[in-house]
Order: C-alpha cells, then structure tokens, then sequence
C-alpha cells in the first residue's frame, strides 16, 4: 500500500500564543476558502510539528491545545539515552496522542525497540497508533565533521543507509532524512518505510541555513513521503497561500 503523503508544518515559534496566532490565522482562512465542505470539526487542519523548543517552554498543554483543534502532531524531540529512559519517556509521550515522534537512530536497535515497547504502551488508548521514526544523522552533520569528529569513518550515505536499515529491523517505521537520501532509504528499506524530510524551500524562496534543498514538487518526485516545511509557510506573508502552493507542489491539490 502506498504510504500517506502529507506537508508538515513546523511550528518553530517561541510560545503557545504565538502558536496560536498563526494558525488562527492559517485555518481560519483555510476553513473558510479551502475547505469550506468540510463537514467534520477540524478535519483538514494542518499537520505540525512541534519542536523542542516550545515543548521545554510550553509543556504537554501545547499538545493537548493542537490535538483539541484538529491538528496532527508530530512531536520533534529527537530522544537518545539509555533503553529503559527512552522506553518510560516514550510511554509518557505515546499517552499525549501525538501523530509521530522520534529518536536518534544513534541510540542503536535496543534503544529504538524500546522506544516502539513505550510507546505503543503509552498509546494504547488510541485507535491510531503513533508512527515512530529515527533521525539517521542530522542534515547539520556533515561528512568532514562524522570522519574528524564523530570517528565514523565510513561515507555519509553508506551510514544513513545503515542507521534507516536499523531503525527499520527495530520495528521503527520510518526516518528523518534529506530528501536526497529519500530514494535510497526507499530502496534499502522498502517503499512503506516511511521517509520524513526537511530541507524544503520554494525555487523562488531564500534556502535561510539549510544546505541541501529541494522544492516541494523535487521532494515529490525524490520519494519522500513527508515534507517538513517550516519558515517558507511560517515566515510568509501570506501563510495559507505558501501552504497551498506546497500542497500543490507536493500533493498535487
Ligand atoms: O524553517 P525550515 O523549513 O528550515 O524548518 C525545518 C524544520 O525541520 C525545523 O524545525 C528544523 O529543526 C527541522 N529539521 C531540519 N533538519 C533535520 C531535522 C529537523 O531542518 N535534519
């Protein structure tokens, strides 16, 4: 079965209002125009990602608020320690009701495995399960610094590859990764394995610090299943128009 396709927002703002603010003015906007046949409370409202940032400020409340309004959450904390701490955070976090959330594939299997136990655990109550996904190695973690100083001394590609292929045997269901690795993870793990990637920019829109870039309609075409958008919608001047032409782009509609 083909994997879902979805744009996610990545909400990167420094409190709950703000947060706030801008998707009042997001779904307000798009509930009106967009999908003014929507018939359910809430449906369509945006995916969004939630970062570590305002989570540390804001607390479980900011979860609790998006999930009220409709929204799907994946929830970016990138966790990495010992099993058993991952396991009971996860079970903490899986009885939030977020959509997706994530660890650093750099734990290794028994970590991620604990992850998965922890977190289906935490999320029992809930007909939807939580996916779960890894971070193979962060996009700011480039092939110089891995060899001088991380001492991995295999190429970058062949490392993710290998991290995604873990993540995959731990029972994980997908990894974080540049839309250029979308295929090859794609080819290494299967098509239903999901890949989540960042590192969106419009062709007519500032790349701000992210290197390695693609558009919304390149990522498609890339393989990547899910697009994390963050300062081209947040940073528009008008949000719903840059979101509806990732949507566009990204999903045809
Ligand atoms: O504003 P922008 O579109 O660059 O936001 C991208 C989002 O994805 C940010 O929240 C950033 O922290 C996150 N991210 C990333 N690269 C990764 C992992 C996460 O840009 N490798």
């Amino acid at each position: 079965m083909a994997n879902a396709k979805d744009i996610i927002i990545a909400c990167d703002f420094k409190s709950a209002d703000e947060t706030i603010k801008f998707l009042d003015k997001l779904t307000r906007i798009r509930d009106e125009v967009i999908h003014c046949d929507d018939i359910t409370v809430g449906a369509g409202r945006p995916f969004v990602k939630v970062g570590m940032e305002i989570f540390y400020a804001e607390g479980p409340a900011i979860i609790k608020m998006l999930k009220e309004r409709g929204h799907k959450v994946f929830l970016d904390l990138k966790l990495h320690d010992i099993p058993n701490t991952v396991k009971r955070t996860m079970q903490v976090l899986g009885e939030y009701g977020v959509d997706m959330v994530n660890v650093h594939a750099a734990g290794g299997r028994a970590m991620m495995e604990a992850a998965r136990e922890g977190l289906m655990l935490g999320a029992a109550r809930y007909a939807d399960k939580p996916k779960l996904i890894a971070v193979t190695q962060l996009t700011s973690t480039d092939e110089d610094t891995m060899h001088s100083e991380l001492l991995i001394d295999r190429p970058l590609d062949v490392v993710v590859k290998h991290y995604a292929l873990n993540a995959k045997e731990a029972g994980l269901d997908g990894v974080v990764c540049s839309a250029f690795e979308a295929r090859a993870i794609h080819e290494t793990c299967g098509d239903d394995f999901i890949t989540v990637t960042p590192g969106i920019r419009f062709a007519d829109s500032a790349s701000d610090d992210q290197r390695r870039i693609m558009t919304p309609a390149q990522a498609r075409e890339a393989g990547s299943d899910y697009i994390v958008v963050g300062r081209p919608i947040t940073a528009a001047e008008r949000p719903i128009d840059a979101y509806t032409r990732c949507r566009e782009e990204f999903l045809g509609k």
